[in-house]
């Protein structure tokens, strides 16, 4: 009993999740492809924390996802793929191509000296081989580590030496509405200083000038024909690594988040089925990136695991006009569109005859992830790109989940509006007070953590599990926590409220403010920052940064364009303050620690209401703060 077409249905799985969870997953693992069936199904214990999967099995993902619907699928399209400009022709990759081409990909980076548990990291735009480089790695058992192609050279150092890669793929550049990014550039700027890289392969993608070094970068395209078109997917352990993925930490460095073979696949595969009700022949589309966790799982694996047919789109949503998206589905009869608030937010500020002028007739379902959606753009999203015909599935989960975690099942679950509505089969969610005490029943509010594993979580951070331990494990004894925060209303339905720790979301990026706090501070002229996030009306959050600087700025405009890009050199354009308030000084507890419930409180307009300044060991900055207010 796994598969849901009605609310009844639901409910019975879910409660057959809860009371039988290991009787349950190991129905669904049992619908995919295994070398070797696992001996156990689950062994946990959120106090070390451990967590393994159906121990003893031994797959490879990507005959799952190619190999097993080659008798009955080969010629049909597995990837379709739009160009960023709307005059260049599409592409439609076949499952057979699909096989051929990650083979040759395999095969090449043999033929590079990588080998089964490498890391190789993937530093490339949103092109059908950035899809082949990732199940080409995980057919050899290489460990992939996509790094988002709108990093930094120094993030992207950083993600490449925590886990020593040994190769990077990329592109020579890559498109974004009118602009050209030199990725090959950057590529060479990072690996500067990362001593493990031994291999670049670059894809020609833009044609622009680029600087290759003898003997560690070669071509795709020369490579690619030196290799055929056979290769045996590798035996893996269900335990053995899938891939690592950095996210943002509240305090620190990036953290990679590792993820494990079988486990990932039966989540991933269940889930795209289950909550899309993905049904044969349906063109999908994922409008995140492949450099994120929705592009891993919601635009490669789960769709691939499923048959499905998935585009991928390597434009933006305003380009050549903001019409783009609509156009796109127009053109394509795309059946399920999955896309971020802070597009659909973006997208509702055009007029609507950028939408009218498109039909959109082709869509049945419409899908949310990444932010809380406000109930404003639901209702618009819902109205005029739905036509009040679509149920919207708004997805919570995170890259530590790997997969959905709370979640509408499409026309199954009643819709209520801006409500990740109920846990997905076999999730467990407990909503905790601030003692630590889980809040029975419904009507409540709290935060939100996780009392049983799932097969897709993130087993630990790499080369580092006290981290991973202190982040997720120690705040609620024996519970995952997930640093969100939630409601549950008085039918059960779950609202998620946003972050409740130093994590802000931007665009539906997540981002950590000590991460922003030290790229400002690297500026000459800075002396110490506090970021804090704020409402925006596009972006969701936006960047607030409060600086210091050693003398009072002659220029502040001029410093603030300085800091900007300080930033954006640093960790990547997404994370550029969108306010820089210069400050004398900054709201410190006697032990030093900033005060930031009252930087928000002032970031949001709101100086009437700071609560309780006493404690401050100089409650005389917090009127220069509230005076100097943006
Ligand atoms: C954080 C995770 C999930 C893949 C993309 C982001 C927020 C995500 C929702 C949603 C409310 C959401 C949470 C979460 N978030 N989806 N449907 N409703 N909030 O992955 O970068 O790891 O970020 O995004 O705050 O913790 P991520």
């Amino acid at each position: 009993m796994t598969s849901i077409k009605t609310f009844e249905d639901y409910k019975q799985v879910y409660r057959y999740s809860v009371e039988q969870p290991e009787a349950f997953w190991s129905e669904v693992a049992t619908q995919f492809v295994w070398k070797k069936k696992w001996d156990q199904v689950l062994e946990w214990n959120f106090h070390k924390p451990e967590v393994k999967w159906f121990i003893g099995g031994s797959l490879n993902i990507t005959e799952n996802c190619i190999d097993r619907h080659l008798p009955h699928r080969a010629s049909q399209t597995a990837l379709l793929w739009e160009a960023n400009d709307p005059n260049e022709p599409s592409r439609r990759i076949t499952y057979q191509e699909l096989h051929d081409e990650v083979c040759k990909v395999a095969n090449m980076l043999k033929m590079h000296g990588v080998k089964k548990g490498d890391r190789v990291c993937i530093y490339m735009p949103m092109v059908p081989e950035a899809a082949y480089a990732i199940l080409g790695c995980a057919r050899i058992g290489a460990v992939h580590s996509v790094v988002f192609a709108g990093f930094s050279a120094g993030s992207l150092s950083d993600r490449i030496n925590d886990s020593n890669c040994k190769a990077v793929l990329t592109c020579d550049g890559s498109f974004r509405g009118d602009k050209k990014i030199d990725l090959k550039g950057i590529v060479d700027e990072a690996l500067k200083k990362t001593p493990s890289v031994e291999k670049v392969i670059v894809l020609e993608r833009t044609r622009g000038p680029v600087t290759m070094t003898e003997g560690r970068d070669f071509w795709w395209h020369t490579e690619m024909t030196k290799v055929n078109a056979i290769c045996d997917a590798e035996p893996m352990d269900s335990e053995d690594l899938l891939f690592i993925l950095y996210t943002s930490g509240s305090t620190g460095k990036p953290k990679g988040m590792v993820h494990t073979c079988g486990g990932y696949m039966v989540h991933i595969g269940y889930t795209f089925q289950t909550i899309f009700q993905y049904r044969e022949k349906e063109l999908y589309w994922c409008t995140a990136d492949v450099g994120w966790v929705t592009g891993h799982s919601y635009i490669v694996y789960g769709p691939l695991m499923n048959g499905a047919t998935s585009l991928m789109f390597e434009g933006i949503p305003s380009w050549p006009d903001m019409g783009r998206f609509w156009q796109v589905i127009e053109k394509h009869k795309v059946n399920i569109f999955y896309t971020a608030p802070t597009a659909i937010r973006s997208l509702q500020n055009a007029p609507l005859s950028f939408v009218e002028r498109h039909d959109l007739s082709s869509l049945r379902l419409l899908g949310s992830v990444g932010e809380p959606i406000n109930e404003e753009a639901w209702h618009w999203y819902h109205a005029n790109i739905g036509k009040d015909r679509c149920d919207i599935v708004d997805t919570w989960w995170q890259t530590e989940t790997g997969g959905f975690m709370i979640s509408p099942i499409a026309n199954v679950t009643p819709m209520k509006p801006a409500f990740a509505s109920f846990p997905v089969p076999g999730v467990q969610p407990a909503v905790m007070d601030e003692h630590g005490h889980e809040i029975e029943g419904n009507g409540i509010e709290g935060r939100l953590t996780i009392k049983f594993p799932w097969p897709s979580m993130a087993r630990t951070i790499y080369g580092d599990h006290g981290r991973f331990r202190d982040t997720y494990f120690s705040t609620f004894s024996g519970k995952y926590f997930t640093g969100d925060g939630c409601k549950r209303d008085p039918d059960g339905y779950y609202r998620i409220t946003g972050r409740v720790d130093d994590i802000i979301i931007v665009s539906g990026h997540n981002l950590g403010t000590a991460e922003i706090e030290s790229a400002i501070d690297e500026h000459h002229d800075v002396v110490e920052s506090a970021v804090v996030g704020f409402p925006h009306d596009i972006k969701g959050q936006g960047v607030y940064a409060f600086v210091i600087c050693y003398k009072k700025p002659e220029n502040e405009d001029k410093l603030r364009g300085e800091i900007r890009d300080t930033v954006s050199k640093i960790i990547g354009a997404i994370a550029k303050p969108d306010k820089i308030q210069f400050v004398s000084g900054l709201p410190k507890t006697r032990s030093g620690k900033i005060m930031r419930r009252i930087l928000r409180k002032v970031a949001e307009g709101d100086t009437t209401n700071l609560g309780d300044t006493t404690t401050l060991l100089d409650p005389g900055v917090v009127d220069e703060i509230k005076n100097g207010a943006l």
